[in-house]
């Protein structure tokens, strides 16, 4: 997953390959349909993989049924990260949450976005579909992807996260 480290003056930075040649899956609710589809689009034209684990109707279904699907697919090795929709963004990453490879984080903003990679290193983004526009929601996903993860003092603090 990761494919060098670099040295900013003091700042070793892990440096995720978040671009080219990788797999992302997605998966999402009967909120996020729409976003869905936009999205992988939009991957796709970065030259991105993408593993659809969603439901592709507006037929009411149980988020847990597919946020588990992914959850197995970035922890197996299966896609590299994922993202994530429902109408809040909280029940994927509740569910998300409880898988112990998994670090999903939700965003609702682009600085939120930066940060969820910068300092947590989510494995996982989660969106808010019925809070955010289509736009804002693509922002969010460029900016997870385009910021790499910080290490350090950040690293620490993700290697206590699992319960003991
Ligand atoms: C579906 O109506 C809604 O409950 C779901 O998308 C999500 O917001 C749950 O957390």
């Amino acid at each position: 997953m990761y494919a060098f480290i670099f040295e900013l003056p003091n700042k070793p930075y892990l440096c995720k390959t978040k671009t080219k040649n990788m797999k992302i899956g997605i998966c999402n609710d009967h909120a996020g349909v729409e976003y869905k589809f936009k999205l992988v689009k939009m991957l796709r034209r970065r030259g991105i993989e993408v593993v659809n684990f969603g439901t592709d109707t507006p037929d009411s279904v149980d988020y847990p049924d597919f946020a588990h699907r992914l959850a197995s697919a970035v922890e197996s090795g299966e896609v590299e990260l994922g993202i994530a929709l429902c109408g809040t963004g909280n029940g994927m990453a509740m569910t998300l949450n409880k898988h112990r490879g998994i670090r999903a984080g939700l965003a609702w903003n682009t600085a939120i976005g930066r940060l969820v990679a910068q300092h947590n290193n989510a494995n996982v983004l989660v969106l808010p579909a019925r809070f955010i526009s289509y736009r804002l929601a693509a922002a969010i996903v460029r900016e997870w992807l385009d910021t790499p993860f910080e290490g350090g003092r950040h690293q620490k603090r993700i290697d206590k996260i699992p319960c003991r």
